[in-house]
């Protein structure tokens, strides 16, 4: 979830598919709507639109931009919805569900405002999961014992913003249920 509110990701982790890595960086980042179940944040992101992404992205400009407006639902749903200046909408919903210490299942859907004649059902897919795929590999290299509260042996940057909300809010959520949580003491 915190990988999917985290904007700086996009450039690198996405480089096969749209990460532009010579123009990394949200240029607005916004966080509204906080409330005891989550928040929504929106982001204006320059992407690249590569040969294999111009299809689902409906555009042949070799850059384009992601208006995305994310809602995330605590502790483990998001809907993001990605908006072209064609026009295009297209929108995910991903749900992380937990089944161990080190393993999540995640499912994860897509809807547009486009039709199976501007492009296929199965072109969509296929795109994004090669995007999700990018994701998959590196969360499975990232450790999953992510600890909620601060500390100072880790040091955060702006674009961690949403990722340290989402932190504190579910470390407040186990707080006011009278739990804590449970982590590795970090190596010293
Ligand atoms: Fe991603």
């Amino acid at each position: 979830m915190e990988n999917s509110f985290d904007p700086a990701h996009v450039n690198f982790v996405h480089r096969g598919t749209f990460g532009d890595q010579a123009d990394a960086g949200a240029v607005v980042m916004e966080i509204s709507d906080e409330d005891d179940w989550g928040f929504t944040m929106r982001t204006l992101t320059p992407v690249k639109n590569p040969e294999g992404a111009r299809h689902v992205t409906r555009t042949n400009d070799e850059k384009t931009t992601r208006d995305i407006t994310a809602r995330w639902w605590m502790p483990f749903a998001r809907a993001s919805r990605f908006q072209y200046p064609n026009g295009l909408v297209h929108s995910i919903f991903t749900a992380a569900t937990p089944i161990d210490d080190r393993r999540s299942m995640v499912c994860q859907f897509a809807w547009r405002n486009d039709t199976e004649a501007d492009v296929s059902s199965a072109d969509v897919i296929e795109f994004d999961r090669r995007v999700t795929a990018e994701d998959k590999y590196i969360l499975e290299t990232t450790d999953p014992d992510v600890p909620l509260a601060e500390r100072a042996s880790e040091i955060s940057m702006a674009s961690d913003r949403a990722g340290v909300l989402m932190r504190r809010k579910l470390h407040q959520l186990l707080s006011v249920h009278g739990e804590d949580e449970a982590t590795t003491p970090p190596v010293r």
